[in-house]
């Protein structure tokens, strides 16, 4: 097994205190994290919108609930959910705070690779076409 398919790294992206009133996108190589405290709480669901894929960051945001800029779906960052359409919502991340940054468990695949560890895989023989 490479370090590319273990899953869940934890990875720093903001300061809470940066997040208290504004969620931030913080992008880790093909995904898109919306990070935002919420109740006190760490959380980090998928950035764009289930809709038509606009970028959340910059939408209204109240009491937890997201509003998207782009024809106003809402969404709930304690748990992803679509407002008015059960079974519908974003991805969530597991997320801590850790010495007051906030650290979101990303898939490790989603990393982009290093030029080292992409001349590593290709003398080992691995597909790193994706990198
Ligand atoms: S793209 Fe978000 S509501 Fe349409």
């Amino acid at each position: 097994m490479t370090s590319r398919e273990s899953e869940g790294s934890w990875t720093p992206t903001f300061a809470a205190a940066d997040v208290e009133h504004t969620p931030r996108r913080y992008d880790h190589g093909s995904v898109g994290v919306l990070v935002a405290m919420v109740d006190g709480l760490p959380r980090a669901v998928s950035a764009d919108c289930l809709h038509k894929g606009a970028a959340l960051e910059g939408g209204v945001c109240r009491d937890g609930i997201i509003t998207c800029p782009s024809h106003w779906w809402r969404y709930d960052l304690r748990d992803g959910s679509l407002q008015g359409t059960p079974g519908a919502a974003l991805t969530v991340y597991p997320a801590r705070v850790n010495d007051g940054v906030i650290e979101v468990a990303l898939p490790e695949s989603s990393r982009p690779l290093s030029l080292r560890e992409t001349l590593l895989a290709h003398a080992r023989g691995e597909d790193v076409a994706d990198a």
